[in-house]
C-alpha cells in the first residue's frame, strides 16, 4: 500500500509514519516545515524516517501538492494531518489558520479528486465541540466554535463531507482529543509544563486549574489511526463517511496533571495562575463508544502511565 501523509514532520505525522513504515507499507510524506515550532525538531524527525527504505519526503506545502508531486504518483490512501494547530495561535493569526487548515484542505481534496485517490483519513479536533454537553458524541451539534482553529477544523470536516458526496471518496474524520507523549508539540499543555519545569520556569495555567481535558496518549491515537486504515481497506466496496472521537474517554483536571508531574519528576516547581481564556472549553470528554463499535478502538494508556513514559523518553533522549 502507498500512503501519502501530509504534515509528516509533525508530532502525529512522524509517529504514524513510523508505525506504517514498520508495517512494510511505503510512505510519501510532505511537510513545509512550518516555523510554528522548531524546524530543526521537524528536520530531525524526517532524518530518522529516512532509515526506512520505503520512505520518501518532499519539503512542500499542501498548496503545491498537485504541482509538486510527480503526476504518475497515485496513493492508495491519504492521511491528512498538515495544519497550523494551536487554539491560542489561531486567535493571533485567524487568517493563516483558516488559509492552511481549510483552504489547504481543499488543495488536498482536489489532489485526491484528480488523481482518483479513493480513501482519506483526516485529523479533526475535539475543539469543534466547544462547550457542548458531556461526554462529546459525534452526533452532537457543533455550531458554536470557540476559536478560529475550531472553525477551521469544522469547515475542513464539511469539505470532506462535500467531496465524499460529490466524488465518492471514502473518508474517515478523526476528532482527536489532546494528544500527548514522546515528540509532542511544545505548545501542548503537558509538554509545555514539562519544558517549563525542566528550564526552571513557573508552570503557567490559564484559569484556576480546574479545566479538564481528555488526554490521549500518542500510542493509543496511532492504534486508532491504524484501525481506521484497516476499516477503510476492508470496507472499500462501500461508501464510507464517518466521524470518530479518538480520546481516552476520561477527563483530567489540569491541576491533577501538575500533581502527576510533581510525583513523577520528584521535584517541586512554581505554578502561576493567569486569567482564564474565553477560547478554552471548560471540559473535553470523548464518548468513544462509536469508535469502539466500528473500529474496536480501545485506548490503553492511563494518564499516570503516559506521563511516566514521557518522562522516561526525555531521560533517554538526554543521555
Ligand atoms: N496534537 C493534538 O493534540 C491534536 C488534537 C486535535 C487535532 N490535532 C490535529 O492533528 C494534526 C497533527 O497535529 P500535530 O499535533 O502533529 O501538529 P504539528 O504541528 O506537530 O504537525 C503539523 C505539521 O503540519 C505541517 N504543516 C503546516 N502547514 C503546512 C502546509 N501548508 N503544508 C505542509 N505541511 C504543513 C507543519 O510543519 C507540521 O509539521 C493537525 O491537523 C492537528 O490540527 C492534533
Amino acid at each position: 500500500m502507498k500512503v501519502l501523509i501530509t504534515g509528516v514532520a509533525g508530532f502525529i505525522g512522524f509517529s504514524v509514519a513510523q508505525r506504517i513504515l514498520r508495517m512494510g507499507f511505503s510512505v510519501l510524506g510532505i511537510d513545509n516545515l512550518d516555523p510554528y515550532y522548531s524546524t530543526s525538531t521537524k528536520q530531525s524527525r524526517i532524518q530518522s524516517l529516512f532509515k526506512f527504505k520505503s520512505f520518501q519526503f518532499l519539503p512542500i506545502s499542501i498548496f503545491d501538492i498537485s504541482n509538486s508531486i510527480p503526476s504518475h504518483f497515485r496513493p492508495d490512501l491519504i492521511i491528512h494531518l498538515a495544519a497550523l494547530p494551536g487554539i491560542a495561535h489561531s486567535l493571533a493569526h485567524p487568517g493563516s489558520c483558516l488559509q492552511t487548515n481549510t483552504v489547504g484542505t481543499v488543495s488536498v481534496l482536489e489532489f485526491a479528486r484528480v488523481r482518483k485517490v479513493s480513501k482519506i483519513l483526516f485529523s479533526s479536533s475535539s475543539s469543534v465541540y466547544g462547550n457542548s454537553n458531556l461526554p462529546f458524541s459525534e452526533s452532537d451539534s457543533t455550531i458554536i466554535p470557540l476559536s478560529p482553529y475550531a472553525v477551521s477544523k469544522k469547515s475542513a470536516e464539511m469539505l470532506m463531507s462535500n467531496y465524499h458526496h460529490l466524488y465518492g471518496i471514502n473518508i474517515l474524520i478523526f476528532r482527536l482529543f489532546s494528544v500527548y507523549g514522546p515528540e509532542s508539540r511544545p505548545d501542548l499543555v503537558i509538554q509545555k509544563f514539562f519544558n517549563q519545569i525542566h528550564t526552571g520556569k513557573p508552570c503557567l495555567i490559564y484559569g484556576d486549574g480546574n479545566l479538564e481535558r481528555d488526554f490521549t496518549f500518542i500510542d493509543d491515537v496511532i492504534d486508532g489511526l491504524m484501525k481506521g486504515i484497516h476499516y477503510l481497506e476492508s470496507n472499500s466496496s462501500q461508501r464510507i463517511l464517518e466521524i470518530f472521537n479518538i480520546g481516552s474517554g476520561k477527563s483530567v483536571p489540569i491541576n491533577k496533571i501538575l500533581e502527576i508531574l510533581k510525583s513523577g519528576l520528584k521535584r517541586n516547581f512554581e505554578v502561576r495562575y493567569l486569567e482564564k481564556r474565553e477560547e478554552d472549553a471548560r471540559i473535553t470528554l470523548a464518548d468513544i463508544s462509536k469508535a469502539y463499535k466500528f473500529l474496536e478502538y480501545s485506548p490503553k494508556v492511563e494518564i499516570e502511565e503516559g506521563i511516566s513514559r514521557l518522562i522516561d523518553y526525555h531521560k533517554y533522549i538526554e543521555l
